[in-house]
């Protein structure tokens, strides 16, 4: 077992915390993973201790913050995100945790430019506050996003749909975000700081159509849409108004540029390049077939 003693993964069968929970049960750490549902037969392993607790659920939470030494924080992107965070922030002080790991997101150090950045950002106030040494990790948008988003109208119609024009972003996959968290969250003594993660280059979603044409061996094109059609949609397809239009702001933001800033912070961590988006739709060239 390593020395980092236990690390409590929220958000544990969720897209960046299933794979980091593999990576730090690989790696020897006793790892507690939190959800819910619980962790499905299969993702269980040596080492892994699976909690099945409600993040609003004061003494459950508590309960599983007994004997944690690592905490890596993610949150549902749901409306009362701030108010879950900061309670789990508040007991994780109280417990004596060494180290929060915070699944945050690209923007929420500068100004604040979205909804979703502020509201990261007022978490991120609450780490500082707190007194626990803390890691900001602030991604870009996610390269899974396409699977949930666009892969069935791609498999269907062979195109995907968004109002985003030809604004780029420097989308990065989730298992790089997720190993950037393994090794903040194995280091002795706890290491604090802020990372900006995200792919290695920016792209249009014209650029990841002709990716995802030239990997999966199809004609697969993009159309812009009017933000007024997509919000519609959105609405008919039951998300909540809170939702969408956090969604729609950061399309809007995409279209314009706001999110195509590269960051080296990834190499600098892993000392290797981020996944591109070509090797990431090669690993699941079959959730878009
Ligand atoms: N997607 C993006 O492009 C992007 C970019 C930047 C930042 N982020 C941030 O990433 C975070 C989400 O991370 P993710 O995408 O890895 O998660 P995710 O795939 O949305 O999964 C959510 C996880 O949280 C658990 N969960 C949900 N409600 C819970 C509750 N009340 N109590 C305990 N566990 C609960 C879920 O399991 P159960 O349902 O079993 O409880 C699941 O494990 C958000 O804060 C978002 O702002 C996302």
């Amino acid at each position: 077992m390593s020395d980092v003693g236990t690390v409590l993964v929220t958000g544990a069968t969720g897209t960046v915390g299933s794979t980091l929970v593999s990576l730090l049960a690989a790696r020897g750490v006793a790892v507690r993973a939190l959800s819910r549902r619980g962790l499905p037969p299969e993702a269980m392993a040596k080492g892994i201790d699976a909690a099945k607790v409600d993040l609003r659920d004061a003494q459950s939470m508590g309960d599983a913050l007994g004997g944690v030494q690592r905490l890596f924080l993610a949150t549902p992107l749901e409306e009362d995100m701030a108010a879950v965070a900061d309670r789990v922030v508040e007991q994780a002080r109280r417990a004596g945790v060494a180290q929060v790991v915070r699944l945050s997101a690209f923007g929420a150090g500068g100004g604040a430019s979205t909804g979703l950045a502020a509201i990261h950002a007022q978490t991120e106030e609450s780490l500082r506050r707190s007194g626990i040494p803390w890691v900001f990790l602030r991604p870009n948008a996610f390269m899974q996003n396409t699977i949930g988003q666009f892969a069935g109208s791609i498999r269907r119609y062979g195109s995907f749909r968004a109002p985003q024009g030809s604004g780029r972003v420097s989308v990065i996959d989730a298992r790089d975000i997720a190993a950037v968290a393994a090794c903040l969250l194995t280091q002795s003594p706890p290491v604090s700081g802020c990372f900006d993660l995200t792919g290695p280059q920016a792209l249009s979603n014209d650029d990841m159509a002709a990716v995802l044409a030239r990997v999966l061996g199809r004609d697969i094109r993009y159309f812009d849409t009017e933000p007024g059609e997509t919000r519609a949609t959105l609405l008919a397809q039951g998300l909540s108004v809170w939702l969408t239009d956090i969604v729609m702001e950061l399309y809007d933001l995409s279209a314009h540029g706001g999110a195509a800033r590269v960051s080296s912070d990834v190499a600098q961590v892993l000392g290797r390049a981020p996944t591109s988006f070509e090797a990431f739709v090669a690993d699941h060239a079959d959730a878009f077939r």
